[in-house]
């Protein structure tokens, strides 16, 4: 490329060294990582987190997947044929020039699925995994179906949850992910089903086969084991996000590269409690906070979502609402936690920590 970037790989727990937050890569050069892989099957995805470059980086197409199998993913016989029954899904609207060219500045008014305006997926009439990432820069998904077949959250942000949930709608923040099961094998060749976004038709998926007399796919009851641990005793941080006079603040501050602002200890846990203390009018951040795992454990307006119910990197945090995360720091080094919405990041709404 012919400016600098970093390439921060979202959903990776991996030591800051390789965080790609502070790995600048010069304009028409490289860079080589090695990256150490412990952590349980899940979608990240990387994309390019340079001070004022990311949000443009991000529009002009610098974002990928990185899926992540494992022992237990493996065992789980979930549909895994990348392309033919896993497939990947990512969001992205995206404004255009008149004359078709991605624009900066325009209104991002197109919806973009995997680089394409109104895709259709073929699949044939069984079980289908989706792996959906919310790869705007500021949108909210709302999505919906057209038809009501069964639907299952399988995976938040770092991985399984632990058992199927149900769903027939779900709502993802910028930088969030879930995978989703859908039965199909209800359907026959030629039988369509919308997905939609705010309620507008974006993707279709079309049944162009069907799978023999002998295809059986059983839903696993369990996908994960999980843990549950005390929060009792366990130290908290208080974090607040708003906008102060137009600009992005986390805790009245805006980023600075060289501040640090709160210090953990290796291989511990605490409660975040983070705020949104804009007014009712205002926009939800979705939160995000590098080299840590969290999980959802108190929301005070709002229920604690079907699809929040696992291990996650990113949440929505509604106007005048606060939400509890029990934070895990296993790995090392300095990162950064910030308001996922692009333009917000780039204003400032960040801070950085250090585990050590
Ligand atoms: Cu997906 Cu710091 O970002
Ligand atoms: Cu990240
Ligand atoms: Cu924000």
């Amino acid at each position: 490329m012919e400016e600098e970037t970093t390439i921060h790989w979202h959903g990776l727990l991996v030591d800051s060294d390789v965080d790609g937050v502070f790995q600048t890569i010069d304009a028409n050069s490289s860079l080589e990582q090695t990256l150490k892989i412990r952590q349980p099957a899940s979608t990240a995805w990387y994309h390019p987190h340079t001070m004022g470059k990311t949000a443009s980086q991000v529009i002009e197409g610098l974002a990928g997947f990185i899926i992540i199998d494992d022992a237990n993913s493996e065992s789980l016989n979930l549909p895994s044929e990348y392309g033919v029954n896993d497939i990947p899904v990512v969001f992205q609207r995206k404004g255009f020039t008149s004359d078709n060219q991605i624009s900066l500045t325009k209104s991002r008014n197109v919806s973009i699925i995997n680089g394409a305006i109104y895709p259709t997926l073929n699949v044939s009439n069984e079980w289908v995994r989706l792996r959906i990432i919310n790869g705007n820069n500021d949108e909210i998904l709302e999505l919906s179906f057209s038809d009501d077949s069964e639907k299952y959250i399988i995976a938040t942000d770092n991985g399984f949850v632990e058992e199927p949930i149900a769903i027939d709608k779900l709502t993802l923040g910028s930088g969030e992910r879930v995978e989703l099961l859908v039965n199909l094998t209800e359907y026959e060749t030629g039988d369509q089903i919308q997905i939609k976004s705010s309620n507008v038709d974006v993707m279709k998926i079309n049944i162009d086969s069907e799978v023999d007399a002998n295809y059986a796919f059983k839903l696993p009851d369990k996908l994960t084991e999980k843990t549950t641990v005390s929060t009792k005793g366990l130290a908290t941080r208080d974090f607040s996000l708003a906008m102060r006079h137009m600009t992005p603040t986390i805790n009245n501050q805006t980023y600075d590269y060289n501040r640090i602002d709160e210090y953990m200890e290796l291989g511990t846990q605490e409660i975040w409690t983070v705020r949104n203390d804009d007014n009712m009018m205002a926009t939800p951040h979705p939160f995000h906070i590098h080299g840590v795992t969290f999980d959802i454990i108190k929301r005070n307006n709002i229920e604690i979502q079907p699809w929040e119910r696992g291990a996650k990197d990113t949440v929505l945090i509604y106007p005048g609402e606060e939400v509890e995360l029990l934070v895990t720091y296993g790995n090392k080094g300095k990162f950064v936690y910030h308001c996922h919405f692009l333009d917000h990041e780039e204003a400032g709404m960040m801070g950085t920590f250090t585990v050590e």
